[in-house]
């Protein structure tokens, strides 16, 4: 395929020159994802300041045959953001459109646009006592759109869901270049389908979303934060089901993280955590407005030691320190980066299968595929562990794939639970959804984007 030569200058006509960018370094942190595993190749990147522009490049695109790539803040883990090789693609990056258009404190809602940083959106609703409970190691770089795009997990699903249950309105550019605006803040709306879901987690595939209104809950007055070790994730289970009986609805982070995950931090990070090493540990926040909390929580963990489900742990007396036992854990996948190559597994099972499926995967992959490391953490409170495979160069990523990702199977659970398809996982996701399900998918995709428009290649094969 291939694409008028003038396409870049057309855009630059009709955006400025500024707007696009179409060599040089400049261009190349567009190119590639946070891994550079996917190194690609723009026709041009072009960056919009306004959704009319986001229109209007839609049109020309349209027009000339030529298929765009949203690109927010290209933290994305599964290649989603970044172009082919073929330099026939444009990046469209929404990082010019990055304002927070409307704040209410009393609605609990805030409006911005797409290319807002995550933490800049969560300042704002920190600044009027509000929380904005989408958190995630990556947030000083992704975007509102990237987040809404990806259907973002982290680490405060267990208590307010994933990014799909805090939108409450989208505005969005279709792939025929409508204006789709549903830039509503209402908790109630029924009034026809609700098809902002269908671009919830879409990954760039059937819309490019410009602006989102978010909803935002009371921000807790108080909050414990604990790291404790544990002999096994069996263990750490039992410990999560007495938090969930003491502490109930007040966990607001429940983390899973293993002794090779702190090794990795400690050595690449150079941060050490504060307790006996281990095999396995578990962070875990609660937070309330309600006094309290530290009380309740410091009776769970002594039942937990008492019945000796924890071995070693330490509770933060400070903020700061709550903060330093947060950054081992948000060390984890930059640390492993630097370790050198893995593959990484994103994999949700039902809770109570987490042991097994761990258990099950590490001896398969031990006698599969000798030689590689585990790093596994994640969100154990949602069942999310992220697997990841530490290995060799000219290691075959594909019979790890399989060895896990049946593993997953076996369990009932899920080859992606937040980080989503990309291209990083086109091939996976046929061979574990069902043909009705594929079939279903791309009959959506075609009735939205006939002409594939809008990120080829990712999600479905083209
Ligand atoms: P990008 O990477 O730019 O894009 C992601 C996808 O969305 C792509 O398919 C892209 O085409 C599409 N897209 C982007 N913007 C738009 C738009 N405006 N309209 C339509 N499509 C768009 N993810 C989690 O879920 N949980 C985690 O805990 C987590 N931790 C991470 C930690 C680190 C250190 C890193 C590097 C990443 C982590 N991620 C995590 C992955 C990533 O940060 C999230 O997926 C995030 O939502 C991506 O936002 P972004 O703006 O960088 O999107
Ligand atoms: C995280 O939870 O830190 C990321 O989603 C995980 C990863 O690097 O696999
Ligand atoms: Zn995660």
């Amino acid at each position: 395929m291939s694409i008028p030569s003038d396409l870049p200058a057309r855009l630059a006509e009709a955006l400025g020159p500024s707007a696009v960018i179409t060599e040089g370094p400049d261009l190349e942190p567009y190119a590639v994802d946070w891994r550079k595993l996917f190194p690609g190749r723009p026709a041009c990147v072009v960056r919009p300041s306004s959704t009319d522009q986001v229109v209007r490049i839609v049109h020309i695109c349209r027009e000339a045959g030529a298929s765009i790539v949203p690109q927010g803040g290209n933290t994305g883990l599964a290649g989603g953001a970044v172009p082919d090789a073929s330099g026939t693609q444009i990046v469209l990056s929404l990082t010019r459109m990055a304002a927070v258009r409307e704040l209410d404190a009393v609605g609990m809602t805030i409006e911005a646009e797409a290319g807002c940083i995550l933490k800049v959106a969560q300042d704002a609703a920190a600044a009027v006592g509000r929380l904005l409970p989408i958190s995630l190691a990556a947030e000083g770089s992704a975007t509102i759109g990237g987040v809404v795009a990806a259907n973002a997990g982290g680490v405060n699903v267990l208590r307010y869901g994933m990014t799909r249950n805090l939108v409450l309105g989208l505005e969005v550019v279709l792939p025929d270049g409508t204006l789709a605006n549903g830039l509503r803040r209402l908790r109630k709306d029924n009034a026809g389908y609700d098809w902002k879901q269908l671009f919830i987690g879409s990954e760039g595939t059937l819309g490019i979303v410009t602006a989102a209104v978010l909803r935002l809950v009371p921000r807790p007055k108080h909050s414990v934060t604990a790291l404790l070790s544990v002999t096994d994730p069996d263990a750490a289970l039992r410990l999560l089901a007495l938090a969930q009986d003491d502490l109930g609805d007040q966990i607001s982070a429940f983390e899973l993280i293993s002794g090779t995950s702190l090794q990795l931090v400690a050595k690449h990070a150079g941060l050490k955590a504060p307790i006996a090493e281990g095999e396995w540990f578990v962070l875990i926040e609660a937070a309330s407005s309600l006094a309290g909390l530290r009380e309740a929580a410091e009776t769970m963990l002594g039942a937990a030691f008492e019945r000796e489900i924890a071995l070693d742990g330490v509770i933060a007396e400070s903020g700061a320190q709550a903060a330093q036992l947060w950054a081992l854990r948000e060390h984890v996948t930059e640390s492993e980066a630097r370790e050198g190559k893995s593959v990484k597994h994103d994999v949700s099972v039902p809770l109570t299968a987490v042991p097994r499926f761990l258990a099950e995967a590490g001896k398969t992959l031990a006698a599969g595929v000798p030689g590689t490391r585990v790093n596994a953490f994640g969100h154990l409170g949602d069942g999310n562990i992220h697997y990841n495979v530490l290995v060799d160069e000219g290691h075959d990523a594909a019979i790890v794939n399989r060895i896990v990702h049946d593993a997953v199977a076996a369990h009932g659970g899920s080859i992606s639970a937040e980080h989503g398809i990309g291209q990083y996982r086109v091939g996976e996701l046929v061979r574990y959804r069902s043909g009705a399900e594929m079939t279903l998918a791309r009959k959506l995709k075609r009735t939205l984007d006939p002409g594939g428009l809008l990120n080829p290649g990712k999600v479905l094969s083209p």
